[in-house]
């Protein structure tokens, strides 16, 4: 049976998006529909709304979510209705060359639900990475809602689904640190919070955080950070290389998505250093590289989706590592608001004073 939830839905590009009702089918085969309890809002979302991750508006905005799965489609085995479950936005196929040489983790024909949600007007909704978070209720594939322990509670556990991920695994997998290394991470926003904790927890010795915004520098030296640098008070390279004994870091990453960030990120590594890209740029960007002084300085420069991670192998280790007290998740939560204050959230994600606003969806 149609279900009538409510969903915030971008229409247009750089317009506001509104609180709508929405109209949920019945999951598919092999998917699943899910209660949505909380959802953080990433910088993701707002590049959707403003357009510059595509163009299949009306958008079902939202993409980082964990709730209860409420019914399954024909033939799921898991997970059950009345698991507590994250949502992840890729789910690894199993078929492809990709998975079928044994790295899932760059599935290319990741799964996703048919397209099951659609305005009250009868428009089919796109949800933003395939998932639709934003709203009472969404249907997603079942292998992308990964059962995870309830000690974790939904407004911290959303979270791992996008940008805790997506920073810890690009310390863990995508870069491998080393105990012991240097690290330097431009933009310490919700993804930069979460490398530096990464970061923290791969023991590394150095830890330097980069930022424009004071208030995220402070926040970065709660994650972790051992040193901060404020770009607006002088060349953040020069910085970092006087902070490693004129060396550079063994290990950087770029959470902005910016060419003069990512250039910032290549030089200010140490010879055969790595930089990880993660900030998702936009259409218009180029990258005006001195090709000579790339090759010069060696080393490898990897684009980071999703922290390389695999949902249904980390999304359970990660809210472990939160009942542990491993993982700080709490200090991540910077606001907790409602389905209708995601604007004012976007706005103050713009102005820097927030590293995560969570929608929260109370149960009835
Ligand atoms: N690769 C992936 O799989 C993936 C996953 C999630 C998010 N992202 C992307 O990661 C980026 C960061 O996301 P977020 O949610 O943390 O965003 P955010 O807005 O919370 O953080 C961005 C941070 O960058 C800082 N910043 C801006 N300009 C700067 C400059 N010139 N120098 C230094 N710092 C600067 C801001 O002050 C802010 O703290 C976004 O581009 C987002 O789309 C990528
Ligand atoms: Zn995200
Ligand atoms: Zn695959």
């Amino acid at each position: 049976m149609t279900i009538t939830g409510r969903g915030v839905v971008a229409r247009r590009a750089g317009e506001p998006a509104h609180v709508e009702e929405i109209l949920i089918d019945p999951p598919g085969p092999g998917e699943v529909l899910v209660r949505v309890q909380a959802s953080g809002v990433c910088h993701t979302d707002l590049h959707y709304k403003l357009g510059s991750v595509g163009n299949d508006f009306p958008y079902l905005l939202g993409h980082e979510g964990a709730g209860i799965v409420e019914a399954v489609g024909e033939g799921v085995t898991a997970p059950a209705v009345g698991d507590y479950v994250i949502l992840a936005w890729r789910a690894p196929c199993g078929n492809c060359r990709f998975c079928a040489i044994g790295q899932p983790h760059l599935c290319a024909a990741s799964l996703n639900a048919e397209p099951r949600m659609r305005t009250a007007d009868g428009v089919t909704l796109s949800p933003a990475l395939g998932i639709g978070t934003f709203c009472t209720h969404t249907v997603v594939a079942a292998r992308q809602a990964v059962p995870v322990s309830t000690e974790c509670p939904p407004v911290q556990a959303c979270l791992i689904g996008c940008g805790v991920m997506t920073g810890i695994g690009a310390v863990l997998y995508t870069a491998s640190v080393r105990r012991g290394s240097t690290v330097a991470v431009f933009g310490c926003g919700g993804v930069g919070a979460s490398v530096i904790q990464g970061a923290r927890i791969a023991h590394a010795a150095k830890i330097i955080a980069v930022d424009i915004a004071e208030n995220k520098l402070n926040w970065a030296r709660e994650f972790g950070a051992t040193d901060l640098v404020n770009a607006r008070d002088g060349d953040p390279v020069a910085a970092i290389k006087e902070l490693t004994g004129g060396n550079g870091v063994d290990f950087s990453f770029e959470a902005i998505g910016r060419p003069e960030t990512l250039l910032q990120a290549l030089w200010a590594r140490d010879l055969a250093g790595t930089c990880v890209l993660i900030g998702v740029p936009d259409p218009t960007m180029r990258l005006d590289l001195p090709i000579q002084q790339f090759f010069g300085l060696g080393g490898a420069l990897r684009v980071s989706w999703y922290g390389d991670c695999l949902p249904s192998r980390d999304f359970p280790m990660l809210a472990d590592w939160y009942r542990r007290g491993d993982l700080d998740l709490d200090r991540a939560v910077t606001r907790v608001i409602t389905l209708d204050e995601t604007e004012p959230a976007f706005e103050a994600m713009e102005r820097g004073e927030t590293l995560r606003s969570v929608v929260h969806l109370p149960d009835d």
